[in-house]
């Protein structure tokens, strides 16, 4: 089986690629020119990601190709240890212990930490896009990357001052992990991933050294540990702020691209956003399953699998296809089509499953629903332009838009139920 994700139809169409490995009576697939085991049904999909002991996390976070040697023998120096996605037992349920302690990850606990954070940041770039009436935007630089990535550092207690960096740096990550760049750019970007490091170590040291730890997620980190590295190292309350950086915004920001995408793909969509906020949490977890923003995740047998009538030796990586096994028919009905009142829907993938089961979930899931219902308020006219062309950047993993253009309107002129105010009323208590 071929699987080309850095050309062709992948970068415009992955459902289309999807469709034809689901399709194929083979249900587990060798694609030799990526050295990777492809895994795309549903059932497959999910016993991979919840079977830690024969499926692996230690190369989740490892280059998918050859790194050239001056590259790796930049990379060698990161001595960050595993902590989140790529940690295995006895590691893992100890640091994942820690992450449920301290990062909110229910609905409810999210509200009350994160709810205050995730608002002002909202209606701070709403505003920006606003004071834009009749222009034309760009909604991936100018919301869809820029709020998650305010919210995180506001959660963990960054300044804003170092906002362009650790986005530049975050970047990188993704694209020497899981992208194809060539060995100069290789370089440049292992530099930049042992630099990342290097920050997140004085950030938490700085603090250490102190003594006043803050009431941020960092600080109530050091305060979890309570000077105890059975609990966690200093080392390990860096490698978690490392982690968090680039998962907690990244990630949200893909699903606020997809959501946006196919929210003004159609103006009766929009309105209906605008009109009707409680309709915007089924909204978003359609646009979950439809176009994950990881829909590809790495996983390494520790022993020979046996999968659909399929052996995996031992030591193989496998990328798991979320957004194929998000489109297996087998689970989903007519899962080609986008629906936000499917009942099947809170059987997607896109955040995992088992014991790496995002941490985020509940806050990625708050952002887009308040950023969607404010935007809308705000822009009932939002709409793409006429000349779309929509492609992805090229990635195993995360599927990142390039652009997503759009004009702003503050009022849609047909739309009076918008006109007159009500729905701003209503959207302000979403
Ligand atoms: C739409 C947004 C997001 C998506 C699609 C997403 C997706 C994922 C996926 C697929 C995994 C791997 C799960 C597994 O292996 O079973 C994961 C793990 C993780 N995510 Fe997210 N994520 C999102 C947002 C966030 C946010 C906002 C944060 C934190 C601020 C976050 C933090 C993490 C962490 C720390 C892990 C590793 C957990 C562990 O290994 O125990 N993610 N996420």
């Amino acid at each position: 089986m071929r699987l080309n994700p850095f050309n062709g139809v992948y970068l415009t169409d992955p459902a289309s690629v999807w469709r034809r490995i689901l399709d194929d009576p083979d249900e587990v697939h060798y694609a030799e020119d990526l050295g990777l085991w492809l895994i795309s049904r549903h059932a497959h999909v999910r016993r991979a990601l919840a079977d830690v002991a024969t499926f692996g996390n230690a190369l989740t976070l490892a280059p998918i190709y050859e790194v050239c040697p001056e590259a790796m023998s930049v990379i060698m120096q990161l001595d960050a240890p595993p902590t989140t996605a790529a940690a295995d037992p006895p590691v893992h349920p100890r640091t994942r212990q820690a992450l449920r302690a301290t990062f909110a990850n229910t609905p409810d606990r999210v509200e009350a930490e994160y709810g205050a954070i995730v608002r002002r940041r909202v209606d701070q770039l709403v505003s920006r896009l606003v004071a834009r009436q009749g222009g034309r935007v760009d909604l991936i630089p100018e919301f869809a990357t820029e709020l998650p990535l305010l919210v995180v550092l506001d959660i963990l207690g960054v300044p804003d001052a170092d906002i362009a960096r650790i986005r530049s740096w975050a970047d990188g990550q993704i694209a020497l992990i899981w992208g194809q760049p060539d060995p100069a750019e290789q370089v440049r970007l292992a530099q930049g991933l042992v630099d990342f490091w290097r920050y997140c170590q004085d950030l938490v040291q700085q603090r250490v050294d102190s003594g006043h730890h803050g009431d941020d997620y960092i600080g109530r980190t050091l305060a979890y540990r309570n000077g105890d590295d059975s609990v966690l190292t200093v080392t390990e309350v860096a490698s978690i702020a490392f982690n968090l950086l680039v998962a907690g915004h990244e990630t949200t920001a893909g699903l606020l691209a997809h959501a946006l995408d196919q929210a003004l793909s159609s103006p009766q969509r929009w309105r209906e956003i605008a009109t009707d906020p409680q309709s915007v949490p089924d909204f978003v977890a359609e646009a979950l399953r439809f176009a994950p923003s990881i829909d590809g995740w790495l996983r390494v047998t520790n022993k020979e699998a046996n999968l659909g009538g399929v052996t995996i030796p031992a030591g193989a990586r496998c990328l798991l296809l979320i957004g194929a096994a998000n489109r297996d028919p087998a689970v989903f009905a007519h899962p080609d089509r986008f629906d936000p009142n499917r009942p099947d829907v809170r059987d997607q993938l896109s955040f995992g499953h088992g014991p790496h089961f995002c941490i985020g979930a509940a806050l990625a899931r708050l952002e887009a629903q308040v950023a969607l219902t404010r935007l809308a308020a705000a822009i009932p006219g939002l709409r793409l332009t006429p000349e779309q062309h929509r492609s992805f950047k090229p990635n195993v993993a995360f599927r990142a838009h390039h652009t997503l253009p759009a004009i702003v309107d503050v009022l849609a002129p047909a739309d009076e139920a918008v006109a007159s105010g009500t729905v701003s009323a209503e959207a302000r208590a979403a």
